[in-house]
């Protein structure tokens, strides 16, 4: 065993899979690219101050949150999610609105790990701060189900919740504590904590002796203003038009404490209950104020890559493959040729590898057969003395002998055809 390992709940995604990833982010970006979206690459450190606004009634805050104090004695913190930064973008740059923005990148958050649960994970997701309209709500929803079908995914649902505008949703709040405080000694001890912090988070609770009382709770729709219940309405009827399945799941609250009205979860057909929760997100109207902007409506949403990934493993789709490489070159006379042939193979736009080391013809036929490429491109001694090289495909045919100077037609040829 050597001496250092991954700490816990990091990973090295070694290839083939870290082609997936990038591959990943590629489809992701072409999606939302086409509806005008641009990338913003915010720092993974930040002041702590910037996530400490997301709100002090989350674990991902209080909890799980890797800050220290800098050389320079300033509290910062690597970023748990981009939300945050993204707001703290807008308030420090100004852009104009709508300002429609999409991320990808690693997030650190202090949690156990299992499958689909890491201390560093990396999330896809968009933004879009200025726009009120649910229609908004209803396109940035639509995204996220398109790039689920693009990857291939078909068993992914939609789960949808509207907490209110803050008004109702503080006295929903205050609701659902006078529920939960009736219950006392009954409420599970872990739940009577979340209860001091954050009642809401009560609904989150899988423990068997709390479900009569989340059972009871009162409803979130019964204290909808008449503005957030139109709001809430023009989501779902956009959706709708747009053939887009969902459920009402009025128990659904997210972890993060910084959403107003529209909420949404897409969870995996596949994954255990704790880690089906696929990506999600909602509206955060009051962010960009709390950290010190002009009042601004927000929306997004982030997907976590590697649940998407197991839940795309599961589903069968969107498999990790190793890039196919055109040609090897076997080089038996010295390995010059092969330097040669490789740097006009690839400036002709055909990938090419190569064996080192001047080893021998067998050696490097096997190289040449694990690398997976199409062709073994030879040059023995006859070939160097004749100015030929041997084209042996790799995957059955006939070998043949060409000119040098006729390898890159021939390839780009049998590889087009
Ligand atoms: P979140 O629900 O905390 O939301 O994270 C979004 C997704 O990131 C989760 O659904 C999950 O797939 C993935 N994820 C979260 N934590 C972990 C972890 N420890 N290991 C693996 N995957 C994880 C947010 O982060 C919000 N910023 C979403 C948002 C954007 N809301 C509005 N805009």
């Amino acid at each position: 065993m050597p001496e250092f390992q991954t700490s816990p709940g990091m990973r090295d995604i070694l290839p083939p899979e870290s082609g997936r990833w990038r591959r990943f982010t590629a489809v992701f970006a072409d999606v939302v690219e086409a509806a005008g979206y641009q990338q913003l690459i915010p720092p993974l450190l930040e002041d702590l101050g910037v996530f400490t606004r997301i709100g002090d009634a989350t674990d991902v805050v209080t909890k799980e949150m890797y800050d220290f104090v800098d050389k320079g004695k300033r509290r910062v913190a690597l970023r748990p999610e981009q939300t945050a930064s993204v707001c703290r973008s807008f308030a420090q740059h100004r852009p104009t609105v709508p300002w429609k923005v999409f991320y990808s990148g690693p997030n650190f958050r202090y949690e156990k790990p299992q499958r689909g649960r890491y201390r560093q994970f990396d999330q896809v997701g968009i933004e879009v701060l200025g726009v009120d309209d649910p229609m908004l709500d209803v396109e940035v929803i639509a995204l996220g189900w398109e790039f689920y079908r693009a990857l291939g995914l078909r068993q992914v649902t939609l789960q949808l919740n509207s907490l209110g505008e803050p008004d109702d949703r503080a006295r929903y709040v205050e609701a659902l504590r006078t529920h939960f405080e009736a219950a006392g000694e009954q409420l599970s001890e872990q739940s009577r904590i979340t209860l001091a912090k954050n009642p809401l988070r009560v609904l989150d609770s899988k423990r068997e002796p709390d479900q009569p009382f989340i059972e009871s709770a009162p409803q979130i729709a019964d204290f909808y203003s008449d503005e957030a219940a139109a709001h809430f309405d023009a989501v779902q009827v956009g959706l709708r038009a747009l053939d887009i399945p969902f459920v009402v799941e009025p128990k659904l609250v997210r972890g993060l404490d910084y959403y107003r009205r529209t909420i949404f979860e897409f969870l995996g057909g596949t994954l255990d209950s704790a880690q089906n929760a696929l990506g999600g997100g909602g509206r955060y109207d009051g962010l960009v104020e709390a950290l010190g902007g002009p009042a601004t409506p927000g929306i997004g949403f982030a997907l976590g890559v590697d649940r998407t990934l197991i839940a795309c493993d599961d589903e069968g789709c969107f498999d990790a493959e190793a890039p196919q490489l055109v040609a090897f070159v076997v080089d038996v006379v010295g390995g010059l040729e092969a330097a040669v042939l490789t740097t006009d193979l690839r400036a002709a736009g055909l990938s090419a590898d190569r064996g080192y080391d001047n080893r021998s013809m067998k050696a490097q036929m096997k190289l040449a057969n694990r690398s997976g490429a199409s062709f073994a491109v030879i040059v023995g001694e006859q070939e160097h003395a004749d100015g030929t090289v041997v084209i042996k495909p790799m995957h059955g045919g006939d070998q043949v002998t060409i000119p040098r100077s006729e390898l890159i037609a021939h390839l780009s040829e049998t590889t087009n055809s």
